[in-house]
């Protein structure tokens, strides 16, 4: 009987020490978790935007590959110029690029809302090498299901004047 007792007694205490030992367990754990946090918070998240039309990054700083460099727009849209563009978009592009709705291409509407107007004179001029070595492009052909843009073989200003109605869509 004695035995009995003391047994359940030790089995008690047992239960009672594992009890201890799990709490304190779980507040290590925590406390782990909390170091955790504490180490991750201060490591810089890089925001990624997408473009509502594609689901594309959106990185206006990059000017892609091509031979457009540099190029400063003037904040007043140049409307001789864009209509000009229109024309060269309308015998060019127009098969492809609905101005306002995907169709075979993205719709130019808001393009300079997410891509750079270096960037945007690069795709023109330079489809090939854009799609090959432009992470953006590389997507934007993905998302096209791989269907290449084509080089309409543009003139640097025919492309600039195209670049010019856009800013009027
Ligand atoms: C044969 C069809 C076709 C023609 C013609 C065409 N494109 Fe494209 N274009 C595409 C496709 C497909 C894409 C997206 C996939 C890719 O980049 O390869 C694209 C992408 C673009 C982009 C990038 C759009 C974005 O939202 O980032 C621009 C800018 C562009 N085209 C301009 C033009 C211009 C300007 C012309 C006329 C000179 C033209 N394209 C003619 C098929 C075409």
């Amino acid at each position: 009987m004695r035995t009995q007792k003391m047994m359940r007694i030790s089995l008690l205490i047992f239960l009672f020490i594992g009890l201890l030992a799990s709490c304190g367990k779980s507040e290590k754990t925590n406390g782990q978790k909390d170091q955790g946090q504490t180490i991750e918070q201060p490591m810089p998240k890089k925001e990624i935007k997408y473009d509502k039309v594609d689901g594309v990054a959106v990185d206006l700083n990059n000017k892609g590959v091509g031979p457009i460099q540099s190029l400063s727009l003037d904040p007043e849209v140049d409307h001789g110029l864009a209509e000009q563009g229109k024309d060269v978009y309308d015998r060019n592009c127009l098969a492809c690029h609905k101005p306002d709705k995907r169709l075979v291409g993205p719709a130019p509407k808001g393009i300079l809302e997410r891509r750079a107007p270096e960037w945007i004179m690069n795709m023109i001029l330079n489809p090939e090498g854009m799609v090959k070595e432009d992470p953006v492009a590389k997507q934007l052909l993905m998302e096209y299901n791989g269907s290449p843009m084509a080089n309409q073989g543009l003139t640097k200003e025919e492309a600039r004047a195209v670049l010019e109605y856009f800013r009027t869509l």
